[in-house]
């Protein structure tokens, strides 16, 4: 529009039109159009130029005086301020030379590496960790958050707040994990915290001193691995197999560490569905370890990451339901149930733990995001979580069926496999192949899947490839196991 010599234009887009004037204004004094001191056009004669209504012309006006972009004169004409909220534009912009490359000092030692580089767009994703990021109660989500961020006590959610996480929804997770998995708690047994990793790096780093030793799955969750060491632990690979963990032999080295004057502190384990083989560690196995926790005092360290999603019978009940001796740090998110980007997880552990997490927790973060936090307890109190939960389950059974089936119809001759009683992959063997060959050649026709060796401790080649089947359609899937065999005979075998 144009206005004597003013000219602005607004942008088109779908906040209110007030707010896009305000923002047009805005984005001119930034770009240098409008000067400190120089004189808007009267609110009339700026609302007849947009085409309207002067009171929208008056809201933005107030808005840009609140922000400080503009100010009444005593003459009653409106004016860019002297002094702008943000610096203005100069004259040429500053050379980008000033940037430095590099830095000017002696850097800590590296973090332990482990973020995965993002799979090409388009690709049929077989990855394990991966929900059907489609299928995210999103609309129900969106409306909780506003009904939490609008309510008319929504102020008192907008500020600092207990670190332990929002008391309503842990009062609510407390419930759902008493509910589903024999956990008797309250809201004061357990912490929220930013994903499950956020828990389990402030976890080691309560629980541990730098050089002590660590039992860790040799097959297993490398982001796990990274947490523990950046605490300072030096870790032991275990073997695992087709009963998960093998604790004969983690007891043996447990024993003989203790005789040696070096004890073990702590073990990381995934025992619901072993990651990455899926193996549930039966009750014999589970009762010995925690009977060598409670005798060499050690903390376990129980990540119960996709807890929901079993399909044989009732999920297995955790270590952490049998354990009055306090050996059992329980880990879990929302991450699989619901969504990563949420970045809600928790931790149960005896409470004198909780409040070392606590407050360490505040010197990184000061407090998760109450908001998300308060609407996701709505989603909960509302049964949608679990619905959803539901609703998944039967979902990922379906896939789990549908991979099955097309590897057994394309590749039984290559792969053998059992199929995963819960979890979202499926941890098929290929003994005759070169599976990380076989990984980039079904990379090059679109599918992303994960060769054994990125789950190895000691990097070795495990002739093994593990399957996400949550993320893909069934269709998808199918697809993908007919592109594994080409890409199969591509390589000649
Ligand atoms: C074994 C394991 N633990 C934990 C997590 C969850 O991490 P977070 O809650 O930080 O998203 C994942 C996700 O991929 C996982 O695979």
């Amino acid at each position: 529009m144009k206005a004597g010599g003013f000219v602005l234009v607004v942008p088109e887009g779908d906040a209110p039109i007030f707010a896009r004037i305000a923002g047009a204004v805005v984005a001119d004094i930034r770009r240098g159009r409008l000067r400190p001191g120089d004189t808007l056009p009267g609110s009339r004669t700026l609302a007849a130029a947009l085409g309207v209504h002067r009171n929208t012309v008056l809201a933005a006006e107030r808005e840009l005086a609140l922000e400080g972009w503009i100010e009444a004169t005593p003459g009653g004409t409106t004016r860019v301020c002297a002094t702008l909220p943000e610096s203005p534009p100069r004259a040429r912009p500053a050379a980008a030379a000033t940037r430095a490359e590099s830095v000017g000092f002696e850097l800590g030692p590296e973090p332990p590496a482990h973020v995965s580089p993002a799979p090409p767009g388009g690709a049929i994703k077989l990855l394990g960790g991966l929900p059907d990021l489609r299928m995210v109660p999103a609309t129900a989500l969106a409306r909780a958050y506003r009904r939490v961020a609008t309510s008319r006590r929504a102020h008192e959610l907008f500020g600092y707040a207990d670190p332990r996480g929002d008391e309503l929804l842990r009062a609510e997770l407390a419930a759902m994990l008493a509910r589903s998995r024999a956990l008797a708690l309250e809201a004061d047994d357990l912490v929220v915290t930013r994903g499950s990793q956020m828990a389990l790096y402030l976890t080691a780093l309560s629980v541990l001193r730098p050089g002590d030793r660590v039992a860790v799955e040799a097959l297993g969750y490398r982001p796990a691995w990274s947490a523990l060491q950046a605490a300072g632990a030096v870790l032991e690979p275990i073997p695992v197999d087709a009963g998960g963990l093998d604790v004969e032999r983690l007891t043996e080295r447990v024993e003989r560490a203790a005789r040696q004057g070096s004890p073990f502190r702590a073990v990381y384990l995934t025992p619901h569905h072993q990651y990455p083989t899926t193996a549930v560690l039966g009750q014999p196995r589970r009762l010995a370890l925690l009977a060598l926790a409670r005798q060499r005092r050690l903390a376990l360290f129980e990540d119960d990451y996709d807890h929901e999603f079993h399909y044989e019978g009732r999920p297995v009940a955790p270590l952490a339901s049998a354990d009055p001796s306090g050996q059992v740090i329980y880990l879990g998110t929302l991450s699989k149930i619901l969504a990563p980007a949420l970045r809600v997880g928790f931790v149960v552990a005896p409470r004198p733990l909780l409040s070392r997490l606590a407050a360490l927790r505040a010197v990184i973060d000061r407090q998760g995001d109450r908001l998300v936090e308060r609407a996701l307890r709505e989603l909960m109190t509302d049964g949608e979580l679990e619905r959803h939960a539901r609703r998944m389950r039967r979902v990922y059974q379906g896939r789990r069926a549908a991979l099955a089936r097309a590897l057994e119809e394309q590749l039984g001759d290559v792969v053998s496999f059992d199929v995963p009683r819960g979890g979202m992959a499926l941890w098929a063997r290929a003994p005759r192949v070169d599976v990380d060959r076989w990984a980039s050649a079904c990379e090059a026709r679109g599918v992303v899947l994960q060769p054994g060796s990125r789950f190895s401790f000691t990097g070795e080649r495990v002739p093994a490839v593990r399957l996400g089947f949550a993320a893909e359609a069934e269709p998808r899937l199918r697809r993908a196991v007919r592109l594994m065999a080409e890409a199969l005979l591509g390589l000649g075998r």
